[in-house]
């Protein structure tokens, strides 16, 4: 099986060791963006790519991008925005993109994927504030899919999607 359970995974930064070339997910885009710029954008600090790797096979099992950004509140539904200071720029985390493998995929590793990165986005904003994590599904399959982890779209912008910090938060409270 090809699931989480049997497989000797590890999440770790791209490296040089990722066999990056052999990466396919069906989607030309984000195949292209793993082969040729995700390394440049790690180095210019303009994205970090992070990948979950088989280890026994020596293979990138899937992929995802973090990066500060920021929204105008206006981009927010209203009864969410009434309730945030009048701030022009609000930040927050963006997934930029993630995909899993032609050969892993519907096994599970797609919500590992946005499970990490979710946690990931809550743990870096105890130390740099963010209201959201924000998501820009690549098509409107992908929509559906970050909808299936709570996230919701924005006013007018039918494939960019977010799910606040505070939702986040309460999701992974393992608290009694
Ligand atoms: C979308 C994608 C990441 C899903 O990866 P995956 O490993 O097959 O997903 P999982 O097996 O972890 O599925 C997790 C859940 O999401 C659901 N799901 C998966 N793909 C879905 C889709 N396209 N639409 C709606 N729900 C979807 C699964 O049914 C599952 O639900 P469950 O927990 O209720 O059983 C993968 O198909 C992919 O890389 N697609 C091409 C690129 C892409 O669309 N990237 C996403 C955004 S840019």
């Amino acid at each position: 099986m090809l699931n989480p359970e049997s497989i000797n995974f590890e999440i770790e930064l791209l490296a040089s060791h990722h066999d990056k070339a052999a990466f396919s997910c069906g989607n030309e885009r984000l195949d292209r963006y793993l082969h040729t710029i995700a390394t440049q954008d790690k180095k210019r600090n303009i994205a970090i790519p992070y990948v979950i790797s088989d280890k026994d096979r020596q293979k990138i099992i899937g992929y995802y991008t973090l990066s500060m950004s920021g929204i105008n509140l206006e981009e927010l539904p209203q009864n969410l925005a009434k309730k945030i200071p009048r701030y022009p720029i609000v930040g927050v985390n963006l997934i930029g993109r993630l995909a899993v493998s032609n050969d892993y995929r519907g096994y599970g590793w797609g919500k590992l994927l946005i499970m990490d990165a979710l946690h990931r986005s809550l743990r870096i904003s105890k130390a740099t504030a963010s209201f959201a994590v924000v998501v820009e599904a690549i098509d409107a399959e992908a929509v559906k899919f970050y909808q299936r982890f709570d996230f919701q779209a924005f006013t007018d912008r039918e494939f960019k999607l977010f799910r606040t910090m505070s939702n986040i938060e309460k999701a992974f409270d393992t608290k009694p």
